[in-house]
């Protein structure tokens, strides 16, 4: 697991759906960082966290993890649950006491896995690429 690199980006682009150009871009900018997990040389998933976060009530600008992505024939081994984790890791050595997550409300599988990980639906919405989605929060320290 490691912050994706522009001399990865060629792989990054053949191998794990998603914008990875732009989220470089946004990580050089230093308003995100984006995590790649490798299975040797080969790209398995990616995973962005926005450092200008979401605004959760009680919580005020919560770093939001998002654009999580596993190549589909590695789905389901826990790559996904990794991802997650060294993003949360990244926000806890930033001092935040909390993760966000948007999740659209049909997508079961990650609601899931997400629910499994510690993350609670707030009952609030918030924008998401084309369209709405569910806000999810995890308290990492009280
Ligand atoms: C959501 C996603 C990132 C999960 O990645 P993953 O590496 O499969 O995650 P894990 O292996 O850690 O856990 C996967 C969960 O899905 C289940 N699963 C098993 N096989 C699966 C498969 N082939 N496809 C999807 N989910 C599967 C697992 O059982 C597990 O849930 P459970 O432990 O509660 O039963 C991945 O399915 C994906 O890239 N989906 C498309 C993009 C997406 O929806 N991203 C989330 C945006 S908010």
């Amino acid at each position: 697991m490691r912050e994706a690199t522009a001399d990865a980006l060629p792989l990054l682009e053949a191998t794990v759906p998603g914008n990875h150009a732009q989220q470089l871009a946004n990580a050089a900018a230093g308003r995100r960082s984006f995590l790649a997990a490798w299975c040797g040389e080969e790209p398995v998933g990616t995973v962005v966290l926005r450092w200008t976060g979401v605004l959760v009530e009680g919580h005020g600008a919560v770093p939001e993890i998002g654009s999580l992505e596993v190549v589909p024939a590695r789905r389901g081994e826990g790559i996904g649950s990794l991802l997650v984790a060294a993003a949360e890791q990244r926000v806890r050595e930033r001092g935040a006491a909390a993760a966000a997550i948007v999740v659209a409300e049909d997508n079961r599988d990650a609601r899931r896995l997400y629910e499994r990980l510690g993350y609670r639906d707030t009952g609030a919405l918030r924008s998401l690429d084309g369209g709405t989605g569910l806000l999810l929060l995890r308290v990492l320290r009280g």
